[in-house]
């Protein structure tokens, strides 16, 4: 049976065996799933070992995403964008590669599940932390015809826009959003939904169409989805979409195939829901 595992610390919250174990149903494969709690100081080593063992691959979750990139013999682009590693496969050579899946999630859950064009669309990218390094890149790679990325603290914004195309974003502060026209997509990536917090986002930027899409995600909608239904947006999202695309993307990497994902979200969504 081959051996998968979920690195986090904490870890015990992680959704991702169960969400594996139903794509290994779904797919008709067997195989091990389990969560690895590691602390910052013991995470290589973990890591090793899990591989050394017959580990297949592993997910990467908190605080783990930067360290995990900078173990893998091998960063795929999508990851050296992102500098932070979310899925590791070992490869037949014995080395471990490092991917990171979470823009893929991200921007498959929007357009294919939800039906949200971002191509030639005005977004809205809020945070510059690492959840908002994990989806810039898949975001530009959808042409939006603006791309804007906010950030309390407006330096964070703007290295990352210097680290790609800084000529394809609009990076800085919140005040960058004082006289600007409606967004169509807007997407939050701050971790102020944690502390049940909004970032200061203007009223005028969300209009009757806008879609709202936080990337975390809590029982019954985040502070974020509370604060955009009371703006009149036409269409208000959270993570759970996105986490069961980013896995369904690592199982791909791993098993050659990708799972259904359907039955699935609904189902975490409902769990959620019953808390
Ligand atoms: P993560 O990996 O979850 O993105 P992070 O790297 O600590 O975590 O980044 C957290 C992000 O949420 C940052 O963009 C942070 O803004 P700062 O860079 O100014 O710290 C943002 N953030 C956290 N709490 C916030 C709040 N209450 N309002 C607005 N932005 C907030």
């Amino acid at each position: 049976m081959d051996h998968y595992a979920v690195f986090g610390h904490p870890v015990a919250h992680s959704r991702s065996p169960w969400i594996h174990a139903r794509f290994a149903a779904a797919t008709g494969v067997s195989l091990r799933y389990r969560r690895i709690d590691a602390a910052p100081a013991c995470f290589e080593i973990a890591v090793r070992a899990f591989f050394a063992g017959g580990g297949h691959g592993a997910n990467v979750t908190l605080p783990h995403k930067h360290a995990a990139c900078a173990l893998a013999d091998v960063v795929l682009p999508r990851a050296r964008g992102a500098g932070a590693v979310n899925t590791l496969t070992a490869l037949p050579d014995g080395r471990i590669a490092g991917d990171n899946t979470d823009g893929t999630g991200l921007v498959v859950d929007l357009v294919d599940n939800h039906g949200v064009g971002l191509a030639g669309r005005r977004v809205l990218l809020i945070g510059a932390g690492g959840a908002a390094a994990g989806v810039l890149d898949a975001l530009l790679a959808t042409r939006p015809a603006v791309l804007c990325v906010v950030n309390r603290t407006p330096e964070r914004a703007r290295a990352l826009a210097t680290a790609r195309d800084a000529a394809r974003i609009d990076a800085g502060g919140f005040e960058l959003l004082e006289r600007v026209p409606a967004f169509d997509v807007v997407i939050n990536a701050t971790a102020a939904s944690l502390d049940g917090k909004t970032p200061p986002v203007p009223a005028h930027c969300i209009a009757a169409h806008s879609v709202c899409y936080d990337l975390a995600y809590a029982a019954g909608g985040t502070a974020f989805n509370a604060w955009a239904h009371a703006q009149g947006a036409a269409q208000v999202l959270q993570g759970t979409g996105m986490l069961v695309e980013q896995a369904a993307e690592s199982f791909r990497l791993w098993r050659g195939v990708r799972p259904p994902t359907a039955e699935i979200r609904t189902r975490l969504d409902r769990l959620l829901d019953a808390g």
